[in-house]
């Protein structure tokens, strides 16, 4: 499982294979994970998804940007979508990795992009969550997010279970709006747990004293019933309001309990990827879940 994990994040890595996918569209099922490759198509996913119940996330894709002109053109880029969520009313907030924005290029221009897009979603407060990339992105995202916190309250981030110092990082943030996830890079020993029982251990860990310890609201991302179900029992017991917190899960994953959460009165937030870009995103999805390769071979069979 380790290896096949491994080959399609090294997919996922592989430059030449991303920039020849941009020129393809939707392809090899695809389609059945992203919510479309422009403005339109994605407005009318999102959408859709409201009208089921669910509130949405959504992300502009684009990985390996590695200059200030392309990073200048994502941040238009999802500038433009938030105008035209707040133009058409839709119930979503924006999901943002800096590194798309300039991170490694230079911190201070990426962190006057993330001003510009955050000053744009304020007008409707709507909310911007910068997503959780490597390690090496760890530590100078946490920092533009400790300067924008002191300028606004609309913006919040991701805390990786798999992480030694994840527990330390959600009591930092335990008043802030924040995504807790398992974690889906491949990371040392030295600063991540390796293994299945204890990163879920450790997930399920920060869940708790993130839904406890502070005023955070907490989005609780993941597609694995057992942690859901083991959460809703906590939920129960603490007696925590169902506004304290949502679940999140991927766009195109386990529609029907996506659905089964919203009838049992639960939030529930889809996170949907857009752009030409989707590539890195889908190999990431096939190295968590190899049986997602049935997406793959479903659209190859069909076509
Ligand atoms: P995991 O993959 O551990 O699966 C556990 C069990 O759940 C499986 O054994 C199976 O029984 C069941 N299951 C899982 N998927 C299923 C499916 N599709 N159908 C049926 N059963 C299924 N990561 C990150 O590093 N930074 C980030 O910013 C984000 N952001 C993010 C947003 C959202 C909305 C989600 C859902 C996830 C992320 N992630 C992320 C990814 C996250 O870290 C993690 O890699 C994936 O969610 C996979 O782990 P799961 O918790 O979903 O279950």
């Amino acid at each position: 499982m380790g290896v096949v994990r491994d080959i399609f994040i090294g997919l996922s890595e592989n430059k030449i294979l991303n920039d020849a996918s941009k020129q393809m569209g939707l392809r090899f099922g695809a389609q059945k994970v992203v919510g479309g490759t422009g403005v339109n198509d994605t407005l009318s996913c999102l959408s859709d998804i409201n009208n089921q119940g669910m509130s949405v996330t959504f992300d502009n894709l684009g990985e390996f940007i590695s200059d200030r002109g392309e990073a200048l053109k994502e941040k238009n880029n999802i500038i433009k979508m938030i105008k035209a969520i707040q133009k058409e009313g839709i119930d979503a907030h924006a999901s943002v990795k800096l590194s798309q924005i300039g991170l490694h290029i230079d911190e201070a221009f990426c962190y006057e992009n993330i001003k510009e897009i955050l000053n744009t979603a304020k007008e409707t407060n709507l909310f911007v969550n910068l997503d959780m990339e490597n390690y090496v992105s760890k530590g100078p995202s946490l920092n533009i997010l400790d300067k924008l916190l002191k300028e606004y309250d609309n913006v919040g981030t991701v805390i990786q279970a798999y992480f030694y110092d994840a527990k330390k990082d959600v009591r930092k943030y335990k008043d802030n709006r924040i995504r807790l996830v398992k974690g889906a890079y491949k990371e040392p020993a030295t600063l991540a747990y390796q293994n299945k029982s204890d990163i879920d251990q450790s997930y399920f860990e920060i869940i708790k004293t993130h839904l406890v310890e502070g005023s955070g609201f907490t989005s609780i991302a993941t597609h694995d019933h057992n942690i859901i179900e083991k959460t809703i029992r906590f939920i129960e017991t603490q007696g925590i309001s169902k506004d304290k917190f949502e679940f999140q899960m991927l766009y195109g994953f386990r529609k029907d309990y996506q659905q089964d959460l919203v009838a049992r009165g639960y939030n529930m937030c889809v996170y949907v990827p857009y752009g030409t870009d989707w590539y890195a995103y889908f190999m990431r999805r096939l190295a968590e879940r190899p049986q997602n390769l049935n997406l793959v071979v479903k659209s190859l069979t069909s076509s």
